[in-house]
């Protein structure tokens, strides 16, 4: 369809004088399609829009409290009290990021005994958020021009696949959850797997797997190190959830392991959920290589990717992270509140595999051996759209819900709804 767009002026060339002219061209977005909301985000917003008083909201990975908000962790509000006190300029910060985040960042992830090994070879840009990081990675994994794919567990976080592939990186999937016995498929991984060569990447979600909340063993994790170190690729960690798992250091168990075997490993850190600050993107892309010169290289790659995409990275997270990664004080005050959020978590698991039960009369084991905020209920997407419109509790069409949205007051709601529908 054409359409008048409007009068452009028009200079003649030889006299200079300016002439208005009527444009009949097609109008630049208007054959632009209109997506589908997101996965995640659109549900959240189905939800948020819903009237019915008794709606409950199991979509998105955020860590509620018994009153259904997501709080402020204390050691992040002193921080935040005593920077707005403090602060002397808003001026950019490094573009690296900030030097105490930083610091901090890759001590909690990477470890000291890591670190004293091979200090010089760690290489670290902040990110806007664990999504920033996994994207400076596949930039830079796709700047190594080894022309290597991608390989990301299926199922995995559905927002892997743009970030990945827009980097122009081939992206290939693993089997990793078997819906029968609600765990790891450990046989389909390592055999598909078994596929990956040098060049490839091997993208590995540290701890609480989302969306399957299934784990892989310490066993497992040191056959994938072994095949790492045999076939040759290299492992790509997002670690989104550090501290919902088993603990700080106990949930990067397989992380230091392959660092511990493999020469090179990329991580993508996030402090959204386990310092609770979603809205301040902040996050880490930490790329551990043999030497010196790699992890130069790799800084000044993410540097230019980070350049080209946002220019510089956000401040505020970093700063209070900084702060509170820094000092003993409010540094154990996180890991205390942190560890609290995650002993309420694994107690609604067993809380509502309990209720679950003995209400259907069906074994929901699962729901408690599973780590961190997701588990998958095993409902068809039938089954979880009806919930959505028969009983206004929202999950994602995977049935993947959010352990840490329930509370005393939703709880019988949502397993009354579920048994519903089975
Ligand atoms: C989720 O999986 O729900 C979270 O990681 C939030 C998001 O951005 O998708």
């Amino acid at each position: 369809m054409t359409a008048v767009v409007g009068r452009l002026l028009h200079r003649d060339p030889y006299s200079g004088a300016a002439h208005s002219r009527v444009s009949l061209e097609t109008t630049m977005f208007e054959e632009l399609p209109i997506l589908p909301p997101d996965s995640i985000l659109g549900l959240a917003a189905a939800c948020r829009a819903d009237p019915n008083p008794d709606k409950v909201d199991l979509t998105i990975g955020i860590y509620m409290d018994e009153a259904g908000l997501c709080p402020v962790f204390e050691a992040i509000k002193q921080a935040q009290r005593s920077l707005v006190e403090e602060e002397q300029t808003k001026a950019y910060i490094p573009p690296q990021g900030d030097p105490a985040f930083l610091d901090g960042m890759i001590e909690l992830v990477v470890g000291s005994e890591h670190l004293a090994a091979r200090a010089d070879s760690v290489g670290a840009v902040q990110a806007p958020g664990g999504c920033g990081a996994v994207r400076l990675g596949a930039e830079v994994l796709k700047a190594s021009g080894t022309g290597g794919k991608v390989w990301i567990s299926d199922p995995s976080w559905p927002v892997h696949v743009p970030l990945i592939t827009s980097t122009g990186l081939a992206l290939s999937e693993y089997r990793y959850y078997d819906p029968q016995t609600h765990g790891v498929n450990f046989e389909g991984m390592i055999e598909d797997l078994g596929a990956a060569q040098h060049g490839d990447i091997v993208l590995l979600h540290g701890c609480c797997h989302n969306p399957s909340g299934a784990d892989l063993s310490r066993e497992q994790w040191e056959t994938v190190a072994s095949m790492a170190v045999e076939q040759g690729f290299t492992p790509m960690i997002d670690l989104a959830y550090q501290g919902f798992g088993e603990g700080l250091d106990a949930d990067v168990y397989g992380l230091r392991l392959l660092l511990s075997n493999v020469s090179e490993v990329v991580i993508a850190a996030s402090l959204s959920k386990n310092m609770g600050l979603y809205r301040e993107r902040t996050g880490i892309a930490i790329f551990v290589g043999p030497d010196a010169r790699t992890a130069e290289a790799t800084v000044s790659q993410a540097k230019a990717a980070a350049r080209r995409n946002y220019s510089m990275p956000p401040a505020h997270g970093a700063l209070l992270a900084g702060r509170v990664l820094s000092n003993v004080r409010l540094r154990s005050s996180w890991e205390a509140e942190l560890a609290t959020m995650c002993e309420r978590i694994n107690t609604l698991r067993t809380d509502f595999q309990g209720r679950l039960e003995s209400a259907s009369g069906r074994d929901f084991s699962f729901v408690a051996r599973e780590n961190g905020m997701f588990s998958f209920l095993g409902l068809t997407v039938e089954q979880a759209r009806r919930l959505r419109s028969e009983r206004s509790l929202y999950m994602l069409d995977s049935s993947r819900i959010n352990i840490a949205s329930l509370n005393s007051d939703n709880m019988d709601r949502v397993v009354d709804a579920v048994v519903s529908v089975l």
